[in-house]
């Protein structure tokens, strides 16, 4: 296999455990056998979990077999941080020092909330769409003199541009959006969001989770100030890892005073004398590196590297395509937008009872989920045309558990 690769152009690095390279040919043929539970379930929940890989299981099991062989091998732990802010790095187009890793999403927005000082400016807008610890945060920072405006949500579910241009101001310091609204699927304008707070003076953070590895993000392109992520979901990797990624020139403006010792300029001087926050977006860190998360975290990402995340996004919006069109003909009513490029992975139905018909997809073999009274459908690389039918199909014979369009 090696061999056959190597003459290929690829390097061996390509070829897993002896495994055919995952490149070639169409998804998600060549992926599928990674993912064990293939063999058992239709699994169509990613805006969840992402699957579980052959390689993330053999991560968890590296660590085990590193901490018995080597003890407590610290260096090499530290070593393998490093890694997985390098491998994120790469993801998004940061550099790694614009990159901190964290133990969830939480824990990177909660330490930049932090540092903010709310004299200035004083405002935080965020929006209908976020996921709750966003709302959460954000509203923590009331007590800190923060003053947090919503932009609504239509009657329809969409966000409409007038409620930014009414909400950031000049005393706006933040603008918090979430790329893809875990309830509805709903993509965000991040280049029109970003222009109007830029030109009103105001910075802007995406909580990427439930977007980053079903597309291409590129923090460059998007323009975004701060981000962040998690690896559990489309990343593959499994829960307990993100990163926050900070621009370069905002570094060392914000003072975070949520903190510890993996944010200190020298992690390895040992310093409890004073409080000397790294000059790189390691100040955003807290305390031990989540290790085992580390080592899933990283086969994840670099195994959605090879996949390929652009290909995935194809691949994606067309099960999406045949999902919708079965979905009208079952006269459902449809929450996500319809234009691909104002959605993400995820599909929501809305449903007459959700957890019902969660539990009558679950009885026949299919994994989704559901929030707010919808039904979550949310197909990645490893999904066919065959599991979208599979749905449908279970759908159909359940379809008074469905709202009717
Ligand atoms: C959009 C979004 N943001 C944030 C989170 C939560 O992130 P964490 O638990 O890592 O803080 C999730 C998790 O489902 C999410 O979907």
């Amino acid at each position: 296999m090696a061999a056959e690769a190597t003459s290929r152009g690829l390097t061996p690095g390509h070829v897993y455990n002896g495994q055919r390279p995952l490149r070639y040919g169409p998804l998600p043929d060549r992926i599928r056998h990674r993912f064990p539970i293939f063999d058992q379930r239709v699994y169509i929940n990613s805006c969840s979990q992402g699957a579980l890989s052959d390689s993330v299981r053999d991560a968890y099991e590296r660590y085990l077999a590193d901490w018995d062989e080597k003890g407590a091998p610290w260096e090499y732990w530290v070593e393998r941080q490093e890694a997985a802010r390098a491998s994120f790095a790469g993801l998004v187009n940061a550099d790694p020092d614009e990159v901190a890793v964290t133990t969830s999403l939480s824990a990177g927005v909660s330490s930049l909330a932090s540092g903010l000082r709310f004299a200035r400016r004083s405002k935080v807008v965020l929006t209908d769409w976020e996921f709750p610890t966003i709302g959460q945060i954000w509203h923590a920072q009331e007590a800190r003199g923060a003053r947090v405006v919503h932009v609504p949500a239509a009657e329809d579910g969409t966000l409409p541009f007038a409620g930014f241009e009414r909400a950031i101001d000049d005393d706006t310091l933040l603008v918090s959006i979430t790329h893809v609204c875990y309830r509805n699927g709903a993509m965000v304008d991040v280049d029109k969001v970003v222009q109007l707070a830029h030109e009103r003076g105001a910075y802007v953070l995406l909580d990427a989770f439930q977007s980053i590895g079903s597309l291409p993000v590129d923090v460059k392109e998007l323009g975004v100030d701060f981000l962040g992520a998690g690896v559990l979901k489309y990343l593959l990797g499994s829960a307990g890892l993100g990163f926050l990624y900070c621009r370069r020139e905002l570094v060392e403006k914000v003072w975070p005073t949520a903190t510890g010792w993996f944010a200190d300029r020298n992690i390895f001087e040992m310093d409890h004398s004073d409080y000397s926050p790294a000059t790189t977006a390691s100040r955003f860190q807290s305390g031990t590196p989540p290790v085992p998360a580390i080592y899933a975290g990283i086969a994840g990402m670099e195994l959605m590297k090879e996949i390929g995340i652009a290909e995935t996004r194809e691949h994606v919006l067309e099960l999406n395509s045949r999902l919708i069109e079965g979905l009208d003909e079952l006269k459902a009513r449809l929450v996500t937008p319809r234009k691909p490029k104002r959605r993400g992975a995820l599909i929501c139905v809305r449903s007459t009872d959700s957890h019902a018909l969660v539990d009558a997809l679950a009885r026949e073999g299919i994994v989704t989920s559901e929030r707010d009274g919808n039904l979550r459908i949310s197909a990645h690389a490893y999904n066919s045309v065959e599991d979208v039918d599979a749905v449908l199909a279970s759908l159909r014979r359940h379809r008074r558990l469905l709202a009717s369009a």
